[in-house]
């Protein structure tokens, strides 16, 4: 599914034989129209065209970046493929604990060997991973098979460095320390075809003292309004019907643009759009949702019921060492104020169970927050020393077994929580967004409510995309069983 961007470009019209244009997105089209003189020789030879597999590792804004990647390969003429044996191998890597990381030194040990036995084999890494100075040092002393690497600021480049390879530099390196440039309207391809994310801003500028990210994708920059706004349209005239707004933290959105905007303001401007039916927002930083946004929330049709409000923990003290910038009390206050306003609202976490310094009187605050708020969900996370971060030369690091107590202690609560939660609305009928074919039980498809939860029910495929009716009849844990109802 290629998104109909304004800027797409006639590759036959492009005139390969002369210089590279300097300005962008132009110039990447220029070596598109170059790689794809490669993919026709190597039709030519092999009698088919060359595949490639894309791993994403990480969160939304890398799932994001994938379907970028994907869409420029498949404008040069590659196919995609969902195993790993394809000419081309893309990682798109995550760093925000160490197992992220371990497992992309484990997909490369397999690859090698696959490499190994056709040595044609195109192998590229690319995303957050790539912007650590030691990784980088680490592949080239140790993982010199492969190709193309690259880092979080120059995805759009991936045209041009493809080609350097092809034109015979044997390991490409392209690693951009911040993220001077933006550069938009390239092809995209969607992994689903009705629903997309969409970047409304990039970087993080809030240095949780635990947090690789503001050191891997840079300083906090929005988009404009009007690019996001052109983005969506265009996106629903392509058939999307629910998007994403992706930021690492949205609700700082637009402060730093020459004219601000308000993230609420900007919600208000999407709703606008007709065919736009779902709005969903990734992620909201508790420091800074504002009384606007909730007021927004609560009047709007389209803006789905689900906040993502990581608490991360909720001890002040440790809340504090972390960088937080809020405390329990005014957390809690902000989780009350929400569900006051907006009762239907599904309220989600991520929390970080020993941080360093971290007692079982800190740990217990955690769980007195869970109690209080009920979250309908929650991501749990060991926290990983992260090289570079402050929080990585603190005294005090929790031993592992100690930890893992807690973590453990934390999920059974939640677990009883959100099942306790999701009885809520046995008997109701809400909407699903169909999102697929239940690939467990014959007849069946699967969609998601507004506020986040899932819902099995018979149906046919078509259903796909559409978003209807169904009554809910049980619930079974985290999801729903339910039955569609007339429209
Ligand atoms: N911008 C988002 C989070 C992005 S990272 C926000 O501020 O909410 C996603 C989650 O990974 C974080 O919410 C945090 O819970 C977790 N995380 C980040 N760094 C971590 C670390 N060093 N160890 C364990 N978990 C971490
Ligand atoms: Fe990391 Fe904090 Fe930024 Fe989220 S807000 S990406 S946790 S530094
Ligand atoms: Fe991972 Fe990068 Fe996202 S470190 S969580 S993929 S911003």
């Amino acid at each position: 599914m290629e998104e109909n961007l304004s800027h797409k470009m006639d590759l036959d019209k492009i005139n390969i034989h002369a210089e590279p244009p300097a300005e962008e997105p132009v110039r990447q089209y220029y070596y598109m129209a170059k790689c794809r003189e490669w993919v026709q020789a190597f039709e030519q030879k092999n009698g088919r065209r060359p595949c490639f597999c894309i791993q994403t590792f990480g969160c939304q804004m890398n799932a994001r970046d994938s379907e970028k990647l994907a869409g420029i390969l498949a404008r040069i003429g590659f196919v995609s493929q969902d195993h790993e044996e394809a000419d081309l191998v893309l990682y798109n890597t995550c760093t925000v604990r160490d197992n992220a990381n371990q497992r992309v030194y484990g997909r490369l040990g397999y690859v090698h060997s696959l490499k190994k036995k056709n040595p044609a084999m195109l192998i590229g890494l690319c995303g957050c991973m790539m912007q650590e100075e030691t990784v980088i040092q680490k592949l080239k002393e140790s993982y010199r098979f492969v190709d193309l690497v690259f880092g979080t600021h120059n995805i759009y480049k991936l045209a041009e460095l493809l080609y350097a390879r092809f034109s015979g530099e044997t390991a490409v390196f392209d690693i951009e320390k911040e993220n001077t440039r933006i550069v938009e309207a390239l092809p995209v391809t969607r992994k689903y075809p009705y629903k997309s994310g969409v970047n409304i801003m990039y970087g993080c500028n809030n240095f949780c003292s635990y947090c690789i990210v503001p050191y891997v994708r840079g300083r906090e920059r929005s988009r404009r309004p009007e690019e996001i706004l052109d983005e969506i349209r265009a996106l629903a005239d392509d058939g999307v019907v629910e998007i994403m707004l992706l930021g690492q933290n949205v609700n700082s959105y637009g402060k730093t643009l020459s004219e601000p905007i308000s993230f609420a303001a900007l919600l208000r401007q999407v709703e606008q759009i007709d065919k736009i039916k779902r709005i969903r927002f990734m992620t909201s930083h508790p420091k800074d949702l504002s009384d606007e946004l909730i007021e927004t929330m609560r009047r709007s049709q389209k803006i789905c019921r689900h906040l993502h409000l990581p608490l991360q923990s909720g001890s002040s003290r440790i809340l504090k060492c972390m960088n937080r910038r809020y405390d329990q009390e005014q957390y809690l206050a902000l989780a009350e104020k929400i569900r006051r306003n907006i009762p239907d609202i599904s309220l989600t976490t991520d929390i970080i169970v020993g941080f360093p310094g971290e007692t079982e009187e800190d740990f217990k605050e955690t769980l007195k927050v869970v109690q209080k708020v009920r979250y309908e969900s929650a991501f749990t996370f060991l926290y990983s020393k992260r090289t570079g971060t402050p929080a990585a030369a603190m005294e005090d690091q929790v031993p592992k077994e100690v930890a893992q107590d807690r973590f453990d202690r934390l999920l059974a609560l939640i677990q009883q929580i959100s099942r306790e939660c999701c009885g809520r609305d046995t008997g109701r009928v809400m909407e699903a967004l169909v999102e697929e074919t239940n690939n467990q039980q014959e007849g069946f498809v699967t969609g998601r409510l507004s506020n986040n939860i899932m819902v099995h029910f018979p149906g046919p495929s078509d259903l796909v995309g559409r978003i209807v009716p169904v009554r809910l009849l049980e619930p079974r844990g985290f999801y729903y069983m339910g039955r569609m109802e007339e429209q």
